[in-house]
């Protein structure tokens, strides 16, 4: 079978690792897909940086909407970031010539994920966005195809995994608030604006894309109560230690008799639970349905590698020619978000 083409534009932390991960395993995945994978093209905003990558070889654009949009690619990778501009500007593009896109972009699927999902539905394009909430674990893949008819009561957890490593070591180091979060950006898991992460917007960016995919409503971030974790202290955390507790900063959403309650706030956690559990860089999604009652998926949830092996699992179902409709449902079928009340937490 002929080789897929593949442009990724956008050489950060994770676009870099994705290149690197292509190029070195590239005749392992080409073994067990049968197809050779291959990145021929790359645009960003350097041409010069050193990124431990070869990309002499590669086609470079300096304007990622015309690598979208080239003819030489089979398969569009957008690891730009920001939830307007030249990212959304180049999915758009592909997703109109029915070109196969996966993105790692919270941001830009929180506030344009619906639009995004009806153009792909209508090109016929795939949209793959496995990266986009929990770096490497296999959330959105569950929710779009593992839970058959279980029907999902409320879906919650740690899903910033710059803010679970600051509470972590702000616990069992003592270190202050501002090492942790230079730490975290040094290893390369912050956003590049890391207010995105410790406000927790990265976290509601995730949420209202989860909350779509488990009860079919339109995505709706800005209904989301956003509360983030940089006025947490040492004291705090103290006193939760000696109550039992842990602090966490959670996602939740949940049906309600009301309509679809979502909210972000830093919470106590038990000791003994699953999520208190859950420490470091790593996040865990827990979902309630009625069938399965509790399910906790837990993994590494930033960073590199985890982010980029799961922009590449979407890459391998695109290849297979797995089709499922972006938002888990038609989106013509997603009910419209209605207010939940304002309930104190
Ligand atoms: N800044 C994000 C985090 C990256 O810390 O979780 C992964 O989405």
């Amino acid at each position: 079978q002929a080789p897929i083409r593949i442009g990724v534009a956008g050489l950060g932390n994770v676009g870099a690792t994705l290149v690197r991960i292509l190029q070195k395993d590239g005749a392992e995945l080409t073994r067990k897909l049968g197809r050779n994978l291959e990145v021929v093209a790359v645009a960003a905003r350097s041409r010069s940086r050193d990124r431990g990558i070869d990309i002499s070889g590669l086609t470079w654009f300096d304007d990622p909407v015309a690598l979208a949009k080239w003819d030489g690619i089979d398969l569009f990778v957008e690891l730009i970031g920001g939830e307007d501009g030249p990212a959304f500007a180049a999915v758009k593009a592909a997703l109109e010539i029915g070109r196969p896109v996966v993105t790692a972009n919270k941001a830009l699927l929180a506030k344009h994920g619906v639009t995004l999902a009806r153009m792909a539905e209508e090109s016929g394009a795939q949209l793959g966005f496995e990266a986009a909430v929990a770096g490497g674990i296999p959330v959105i893949k569950t929710l779009r195809e593992g839970l058959g008819s279980a029907r999902i009561a409320k879906v919650f957890g740690i899903m910033n995994g710059t803010c679970n490593y600051i509470l972590t070591r702000m616990g069992n180091e003592g270190i202050t608030f501002a090492d942790c979060l230079k730490d975290a950006q040094a290893l390369g898991y912050a956003e590049a604006d890391p207010t995105f992460d410790v406000e927790g917007f990265d976290t509601a960016h995730k949420l209202s894309i989860l909350a779509t995919l488990c009860f079919g409503y339109e995505i709706a971030p800005d209904k989301i109560r956003v509360e983030g974790i940089s006025r947490i202290t040492q004291h705090d955390i103290k006193v939760a230690a000696e109550l039992g507790y842990k602090i966490k900063l959670l996602g939740i959403a949940e049906r309600t008799s009301d309509g679809i309650e979502q909210r972000v706030h830093p919470t106590f956690v038990p000791k003994g639970s699953a999520v208190a559990g859950v420490d470091g860089v790593m996040n865990a999604v827990a979902l309630e349905t009625d069938h399965v009652h509790e399910l906790l998926l837990a993994g590494p949830g930033a960073g590199g590698p985890p982010t980029a092996s799961s922009v590449l699992s979407d890459i391998l179902d695109i290849a297979r020619g797995t089709r499922v409709p972006p938002l888990g449902v038609p989106s013509a079928e997603l009910l419209p978000y209605r207010d939940a009340p304002d309930r104190a937490h």
